[in-house]
């Protein structure tokens, strides 16, 4: 499957995600987990729908190993850095435990963008 089709499937798998945790906030009146609701649907689906646009308009992009690195490294960092704001706002685990997570998913995200940014610059410059 070619990358932007990627992103769109797993963008719309964050989103129902995002959404049944959402309901489940509100039917409970439980907002604990709202910054995780946040990101699920931000930085998983808003964020990974517009990177399919993106890729989908401008195809040569997908062409290049940068479409590849910033697939891997956004979809790792997307996934830790969730799972990490999920057990610290959850209080599923301590400081020693998520803090790592971020550190790492931060990296991962950033790798991604600059890969991204660079495929744009590219894109741009055609
Ligand atoms: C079935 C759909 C959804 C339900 C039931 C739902 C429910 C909720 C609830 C209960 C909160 C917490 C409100 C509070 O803390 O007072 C919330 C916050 C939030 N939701 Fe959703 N949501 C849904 C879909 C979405 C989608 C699709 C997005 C983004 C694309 C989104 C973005 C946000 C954001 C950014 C916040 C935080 C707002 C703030 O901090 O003030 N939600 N949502
Ligand atoms: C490296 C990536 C990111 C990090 C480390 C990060 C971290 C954070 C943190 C620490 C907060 C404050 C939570 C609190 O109130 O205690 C926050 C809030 C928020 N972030 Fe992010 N974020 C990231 C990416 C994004 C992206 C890509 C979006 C949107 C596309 C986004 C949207 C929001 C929104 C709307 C809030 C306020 C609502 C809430 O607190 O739930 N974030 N973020």
């Amino acid at each position: 499957m070619k990358i932007d089709r990627l992103f769109l499937v797993i963008a719309a798998i964050y989103i129902l995600i995002g959404m049944a945790l959402g309901s489940y906030m509100g039917m409970n009146q439980d907002f604990t987990h709202r910054t995780t609701h946040t990101h699920i649907n931000l930085l998983g689906f808003v964020s990974m729908a517009l990177f399919a646009l993106v890729y989908r308009a401008w195809p040569a992009m997908q062409q290049s190993v940068l479409a590849k690195i910033h697939f891997f490294a956004y979809q790792a960092g997307a996934l830790i850095m969730v799972t990490a704001i999920f057990l610290k706002y959850g209080g599923h685990a301590e400081e020693n435990v998520y803090g790592p997570m971020f550190g790492g998913s931060e990296a991962l995200l950033l790798a991604g963008m600059v890969a991204f940014l660079i495929g744009v610059l590219r894109a741009a410059r055609d």
